[in-house]
């Protein structure tokens, strides 16, 4: 049994990109390397909570006593938290989820024909508001990834979604977001907000898993 402000707690957690498949050998996807979302998962380990992380397609190593799913569309990690997220205490939306995905995926490769061609997309499910909105939903957190004014959209998105907290952060910059080792993250919850500034994403995800620990808390007790 492990030792730690989160022990015996069960945390259930989305990293990396999703791929939606236009044909047998194409897929729209996004910039996402994992490295925020598995940085938390180890950070969560060694807050004694034990982890299971769906991660999208990426080139990363499980961190040590995480218990991981692989999957690739929304819909596949979308089914993946949806068949666990009865037994989880915490969950963390880490992942960058397409919100679309293709109408039609083709079944041969596509053939280069007319000079333009349209793609139509329908919206995917999104997971976090779907666990939000649970009825004996557990403490959730999401991220936002902006380009601009990643606070002021961060909020909108903690009270459309009515998740309990939100880690805002800035992508498409020079710095920190998607790919980097590093990042800067602001944690937005009803009627406060903590700056994280910029740091190597395994500090920042100690950080983040010490002020989930005590939000989680203060509602467990409450
Ligand atoms: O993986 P890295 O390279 O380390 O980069 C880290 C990161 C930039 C991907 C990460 O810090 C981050 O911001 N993750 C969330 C990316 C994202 O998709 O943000 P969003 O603002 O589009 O989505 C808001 C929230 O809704 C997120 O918690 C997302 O997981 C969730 N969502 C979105 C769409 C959808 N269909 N379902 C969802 O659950």
């Amino acid at each position: 049994f492990r030792q730690g402000p989160l022990a015996g707690v069960r945390v259930l957690l989305t990293a990396g990109p999703t791929r939606e498949p236009l044909d047998p050998v194409r897929f729209i996807g996004n910039r996402s390397s994992g490295k925020m979302g598995f940085a938390l998962a180890n950070a969560f380990v060694q807050a004694g909570a034990q982890v299971e992380l769906v991660a999208g397609p990426v080139a990363l190593e499980t961190p040590s006593g995480v218990r991981r799913v692989d999957v690739e569309t929304a819909a596949e990690m979308e089914q993946a938290v949806m068949d666990r997220v009865a037994d989880c205490d915490i969950f963390v939306g880490c992942a960058a989820v397409a919100d679309y995905r293709p109408d039609v995926v083709a079944d041969q490769k596509i053939k280069k024909s007319q000079d333009r061609m349209e793609i139509r997309l329908v919206r995917n499910a999104d997971i976090l508001a779907s666990v939000a909105g649970l009825p004996e939903a557990p403490f959730t957190v999401g991220f936002a990834a902006e380009t601009q004014d990643p606070e002021g959209y961060a909020e909108k998105k903690r009270v459309a979604k009515r998740v309990d907290m939100i880690a805002a952060n800035l992508v498409g910059a020079e710095q920190g977001g998607f790919e980097r080792d590093e990042n800067a993250l602001t944690l937005l919850w009803d009627g406060g907000r903590e700056r994280l500034p910029m740091a190597d994403k395994s500090r920042l995800a100690k950080q983040l898993v010490s002020l989930i620990a005590g939000h989680y808390e203060k509602r467990d007790s409450a």
